[in-house]
């Protein structure tokens, strides 16, 4: 098929929300290659079901051959790489699978993509794009009153899970500078939205309020994190696979700085409105045992984006926090298919007896 791109991690939650718009805002087929891992959920593409531009491979971008096989019948002009494991709690208990997806994974996905490249004609060549889609978790920690993280900021990684994205980061510049092929890279912060596994932050408070449970706030609940809606930064990295210069790395956020407390204290104060109960749902706060390391503050500076591809985010933290507590409300059924097994094994282990 002409002009098909290859998304890994699309079952994932940006992954998915990519593929949803993309699918609806062009003509051009994706081939979505994801391991469905506990945090991979067919679900998430229910909406693009039967589409004959979609076409879905259960692999891990571990496996060599069976990516050359891919990229030998599908022929993509792009890859978007998502795939990862992407939770810093589940990296502290268990560093191994970030190292063997973020790190070896994006090695030997990066050795089939030059292989692959290597083999166009020069004009595909010079068309071919390899986006790499990573953290402002790499830049490390800032103070409260320090400036925002520019793209020139010097990496410095503290949890398993960031030094891991950051080592995929470098092998991503390294194939830009020893082998010439066209990459970019994106940095941004904390996404939140429709189809996010309920272990992060936001879906998390959410599900536990609507549920009555506990909502267990890390040390003091003064982190800070910069929040952007996922769909502001699908579109992102629409625009940056369109017209972003290659070699090129741009950093995607939200100026929407807020600290955790103010988060969840938000999410309360929705659902106080749309699921009263006797009791405010701030009552349910519990301020637990902090995470290890745990960064105080995340920012990032989205100016170069904006001056260079005109991007800036649509949604406001108000706007994006209500439309993604009424997405929850509203998809039960989706909710009751993430809740298994394996999800009340990772709450006792992460939050039983803290
Ligand atoms: P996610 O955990 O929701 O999804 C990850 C997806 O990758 C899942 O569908 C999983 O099945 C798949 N996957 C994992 N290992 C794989 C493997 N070995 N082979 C193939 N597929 C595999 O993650 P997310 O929150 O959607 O994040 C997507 C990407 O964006 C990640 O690279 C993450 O580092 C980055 N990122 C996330 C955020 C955020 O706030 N969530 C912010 C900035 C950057
Ligand atoms: O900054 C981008 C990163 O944002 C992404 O690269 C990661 O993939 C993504 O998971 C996210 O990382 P965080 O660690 O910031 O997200 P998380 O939702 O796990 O936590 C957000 C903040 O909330 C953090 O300061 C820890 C705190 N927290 C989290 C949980 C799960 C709590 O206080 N209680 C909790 O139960």
């Amino acid at each position: 098929m002409q002009n098909l791109i290859l998304v890994t991690g699309g079952a994932g939650f940006i992954g998915s929300n990519f593929v949803l718009r993309w699918m609806k805002a062009t003509k051009q087929p994706v081939v979505n290659l994801d391991k469905l891992t506990y945090a991979g959920n067919l679900q998430n593409l229910a909406g693009i079901a039967g589409n004959e531009r979609h076409i879905f491979i259960k692999e891990d971008i571990n496996n060599a051959d069976a990516i050359k096989r891919v990229f030998a019948e599908h022929r993509p002009i792009a890859v978007l790489h998502f795939a990862a494991e992407s939770h810093v709690d589940r990296s502290i208990h268990g560093p191994a699978d970030f190292i063997e997806t973020n790190i070896n994974g994006t090695f030997t996905l990066l050795e089939e993509v030059r292989a692959y490249w290597s083999g166009l004609n020069s004009d595909e060549q010079k068309r071919f794009r390899f986006l790499h889609v990573s953290t402002d978790e790499v830049y490390g920690s800032l103070n409260p009153g320090d400036a925002a993280f520019t793209e020139e900021r010097k990496y410095s990684p503290n949890s398993p899970y960031s030094a891991s994205k950051a080592a995929s980061d470098h092998l991503v510049r390294a194939y830009l500078h020893t082998y010439g092929l066209p990459t970019l890279i994106t940095n941004c912060s904390n996404n939140y939205g429709a189809y996010q596994f309920p272990e992060k932050l936001i879906p998390l408070m959410i599900l536990n309020a609507i549920d009555g449970k506990r909502l267990p706030v890390y040390g003091d609940g003064k982190n800070v994190r910069d929040w952007l809606y996922v769909e502001d930064h699908c579109d992102a990295l629409a625009l940056v696979l369109e017209r972003g210069r290659v070699g090129e790395t741009y950093n995607i956020g939200g100026w929407n700085e807020r600290t955790n407390l103010e988060v969840v204290n938000a999410v309360c104060s929705i659902l106080d409105e749309l699921r009263p109960t006797s009791r405010p749902h701030v009552d349910l706060i519990e301020f637990v045992k902090d995470r290890p390391g745990h960064d105080r503050r995340y920012a990032i500076d989205a100016t170069k984006i904006a001056n260079e591809l005109g991007w800036k985010p649509k949604e406001t933290f108000e706007s994006g926090i209500r439309k993604t507590v009424e997405w929850y409300l509203a998809n039960e059924e989706w909710v009751k298919g993430v809740i298994t097994g394996e999800y009340h094994n990772w709450v006792s282990l992460q939050y039983v007896n803290r």
